[in-house]
């Protein structure tokens, strides 16, 4: 008698299916799974403008109920964000925004992956859809897309305390987003000079950081970034340095002896992490100028990969913060 027994079990499974599939989310879930949302959805353009223009203001009424107002995370390989302000500076100030002649926006937030075990705790992973042109409706666009995956931490308010993402293949969007190969000498200097006068432009008074040294000029620069005047004169041209002022000449001769550097490893002393800080000086030059500075400010600075990626007690408080209370987490 078998074959109804396997029969049987077959039922048996098929008739638990609509019941497993139907199953409701408990309310933690959602609200996890909400916050998440909501706190990705503030980076869709033009979402974040209005958060920006709020972040050095003491506290901003749409974050809320998303953030503790202790927060602290890591964005792997950016760097470590240990409070409201710097937290919300990297979630909002990095979200591409078009800027000049240049086009990127966020258009499409999606959380692709989500799993919430406990209250406390929620895993996710992104897909953010950015367009390299402006969108126009009914028509394709130009776009490619940027993944966070990561783990999230939640104070019993159900906001995001701690969190420790991870942003993979950066460099290779960087690359897409600009349309430009790092890889380039010319493309390595255009950029090195872009951040000079940005640097120049964004930080003043007392957050200057590369002052003007008289001493210097051009052929110094030049024999500093590794240039000869007659075999690279092609390059020098195309360069321009022709037009830099004194103070964005001292930068070109303090970052030409860096290293460039790739944006899968920003938390370095290279031109790459400035490049980043240098988005987030735009928004709270108080803070971040220092670390597009010659000394990197102790975030474009040389880290040991160990301290980078697993210093947890300092940044998370637990070494299990992300573990649920029934796994012995937090
Ligand atoms: C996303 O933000 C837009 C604009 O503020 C809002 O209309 C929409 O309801 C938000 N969606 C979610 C899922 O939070
Ligand atoms: C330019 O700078 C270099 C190196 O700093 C120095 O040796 C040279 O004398 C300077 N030339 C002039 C014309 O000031
Ligand atoms: C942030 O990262 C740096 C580099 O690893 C480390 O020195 C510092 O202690 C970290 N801060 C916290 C609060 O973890």
């Amino acid at each position: 008698m078998r074959f109804p027994r396997t029969l049987d079990l077959v039922i048996l499974l098929f008739s638990w299916l609509p019941l497993c599939s139907a199953q409701r989310p408990a309310a933690y879930q959602t609200r996890n799974f909400n916050t998440i949302n909501s706190i990705y959805n503030f980076t869709i353009y033009p979402n974040q403008v209005s958060i920006i223009e709020q972040v050095t203001s003491e506290s901003i009424p749409e974050l809320e109920h998303l953030f503790s107002p202790t927060v602290s995370g890591r964005i792997q390989e950016i760097g470590n964000f240990t409070n409201f302000r710097h937290s919300i500076e990297y979630f909002f100030g990095l979200a591409p925004r078009p800027q000049g002649s240049q086009y990127s926006a966020i258009v499409e937030a999606e959380l692709v992956q989500f799993s919430s075990d406990c209250p406390s705790v929620a895993a996710s992973t992104v897909y953010f859809k950015v367009a390299l042109e402006k969108p126009v409706p009914g028509k394709t666009f130009k776009h490619t897309y940027l993944k966070q995956t990561g783990f999230w931490h939640f104070d019993e308010d159900g906001r995001v305390d701690y969190y420790d993402l991870y942003i993979p293949g950066l460099h290779d969007f960087a690359t897409i987003l600009n349309g430009a190969d790092f890889s380039s000498k010319l493309v390595q200097l255009i950029a090195t000079k872009q951040i000079c006068q940005g640097a120049q432009q964004l930080c003043t008074g007392a957050n200057t950081q590369y002052k003007p040294n008289f001493g210097i000029n051009l052929s110094g620069v030049l024999s500093a970034l590794g240039l000869n005047p007659l075999l690279d004169a092609p390059l020098i041209n195309q360069l321009g340095l022709g037009i830099l002022n004194p103070g964005e000449l001292t930068c070109m001769i303090k970052l030409g002896a860096k290293n460039f550097g790739t944006f899968d490893k920003l938390w370095a002393d290279t031109v790459t992490c400035r490049i980043v800080h240098l988005m987030l000086a735009a928004v709270d030059p108080d803070d971040h100028c220092l670390h597009v500075g010659p000394t990197g400010g102790g975030k474009c600075v040389d880290y040991p990969y160990v301290d980078r990626l697993y210093d947890d007690i300092p940044l998370f408080g637990e070494r299990l913060r992300f573990r649920c209370p029934q796994y012995g987490g937090m």
